[in-house]
C-alpha cells in the first residue's frame, strides 16, 4: 500500500549522523532500510523516516582473520558475496537473505544453521536516548533466536556499521538436510563455501517467494520457542512435528503447524498464505490491512486451538495490529 511520511532523512556517513541526529530529537522516528522486514498496517506516519545509506567498507586482515567493517546502508546479500569472491568465508549460509546490513543485527538474521551472531564481533549505533555514537560488543547485543537488544528497545537505537570477523579458511557448516540435498544435486562439494552458497540460494528461490514478485517479508511468525514440558505435550499428540533443540527451550515448526490446519494457499482479501511455504504470507497488491489483521487473527487462532501455542510475529510492524 503507498505509504507517506512527514519527511524523509538520509544518512550517508557517521559525520553526517552526530550533526543531523540531534536536530531531530524528540520528533516520531522510523528508520527504515530495505523495507524487507516491514509491515505497513498504517500507511501514514506522521514523523520522520530516516535511511542509513552509509556504505562504509573497511577490512584489515590478520593472518587468517578478516575484520570487516561495514556499514548500514549495503545490500546484505551484496555483502555475502562479495566476501565470498575475496575468499573470506562465514556468511555463505546467510545468502539471499533481502534487505540491508543495519537491518542484520536488529532480529539476527539466521539461515540454514548460522545466525549473524555467529561472525559478528560489534554494532557500532546511534543511541539517541544518550545522543552518543556508541558501539557494543556481540554480548552486549544480547542477540537470541531472531532477538537482539535493539529489539528490547524499540526506537532507541539505529545501527550505523557491523563489525564482522570472517576466515579465509573454509569452515561450511552444512548440518541442514536441505543444504546437503541442495549441494549433491549440482555435484557440488560440502567443503567448498560458494557451493553452499549455492545451494543455499536454490532452495530458497524454490521455497520462498521473491518479495520483488509476491510482496512478502519472509517467515511471518517466529518458530515458537517452547519449554520441554509443552514440547512433550505437542508431540505427544503430533508425533511427526518437527522440532530442534534451541537456547531457553524447544523450538517448534511453525510453518509445519500451519501447514497441518490445511492453511496453506489460504487468503483473506488480498493477502494469503504462500502455497508453498506456510510460515509466508504474501500481499497480492492494494490489500486492506484490516483483510491481514484477519488473517493473522485466524492464523493464531487455529494454532493455538490445535497445538496450544501462542505464535509471535516476526518482522518489525508500522501501526497497531
Ligand atoms: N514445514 C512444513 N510445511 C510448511 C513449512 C515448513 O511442513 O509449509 C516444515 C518443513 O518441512 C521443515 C520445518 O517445517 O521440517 C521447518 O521449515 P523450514 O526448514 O522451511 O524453515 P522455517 O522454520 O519455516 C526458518 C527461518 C527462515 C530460514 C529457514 C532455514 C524462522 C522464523 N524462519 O524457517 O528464515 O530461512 O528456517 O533456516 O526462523 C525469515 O526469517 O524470514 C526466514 C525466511
Amino acid at each position: 500500500m503507498p505509504f507517506s511520511a512527514g519527511r524523509i532523512l538520509k544518512l550517508s556517513s557517521v559525520e553526517n549522523v552526530s550533526v543531523s541526529m540531534p536536530e531531530i530529537a524528540g520528533e516520531e522516528r522510523l528508520i527504515l532500510g530495505g523495507g524487507s522486514n516491514l509491515v505497513i498496517l498504517n500507511p501514514i506516519f506522521e514523523g520522520v523516516v530516516i535511511r542509513p545509506e552509509i556504505k562504509t567498507w573497511l577490512s584489515k586482515i590478520q593472518g587468517t582473520q578478516v575484520l570487516l567493517e561495514i556499514g548500514a546502508g549495503h545490500l546484505w546479500h551484496e555483502v555475502v558475496i562479495s566476501t565470498l569472491k575475496k575468499g573470506w568465508y562465514g556468511l555463505e549460509n546467510l545468502a539471499l537473505i533481502p534487505g540491508w546490513v543495519g537491518a542484520a543485527p536488529f532480529q539476527n538474521i539466521g539461515a540454514y544453521g548460522v545466525e549473524f551472531k555467529d561472525f559478528c564481533e560489534s554494532v557500532v549505533l546511534y543511541d539517541f536516548d544518550e545522543s552518543a555514537v556508541v558501539e557494543l560488543n556481540s554480548d552486549q547485543m544480547k542477540f537470541g533466536y531472531r532477538h537482539s537488544i535493539l529489539k528490547d528497545n524499540p526506537g532507541r537505537f539505529m545501527v550505523l556499521s557491523v563489525r564482522l570477523l570472517l576466515s579465509t579458511i573454509p569452515k561450511p557448516i552444512v548440518d541442514y538436510g536441505a543444504v546437503q540435498e541442495g549441494i549433491a544435486a549440482f555435484n557440488g562439494s560440502k567443503d567448498r563455501p560458494e557451493d553452499v552458497a549455492k545451494a543455499v540460494m536454490a532452495i530458497r528461490r524454490t521455497k520462498l517467494p521473491d518479495p520483488e514478485v509476491f510482496p512478502n517479508v519472509g517467515s511471518f511468525f517466529k518458530n515458537p520457542v517452547v519449554g520441554q514440558e509443552v514440547a512433550d505435550r505437542v508431540s505427544k499428540s503430533h508425533p511427526q512435528i518437527p522440532s530442534y533443540l534451541e537456547t531457553g527451550g524447544v523450538k517448534l515448526a511453525a510453518g509445519w503447524m500451519i501447514d497441518q490446519l490445511g492453511l496453506k494457499g489460504f487468503s483473506v482479501g488480498q493477502f494469503g498464505v504462500h502455497k508453498d511455504q506456510a510460515l509466508v504470507l504474501t500481499h497480492a497488491g492494494n490489500g486492506d490491512a484490516d483483510d491481514l489483521r484477519t488473517l493473522i487473527r485466524t492464523i493464531r487462532v487455529a494454532v493455538k486451538d490445535e497445538f496450544g501455542v501462542s505464535l509471535q510475529i516476526e518482522p518489525t510492524l508500522l501501526g497497531r495490529l
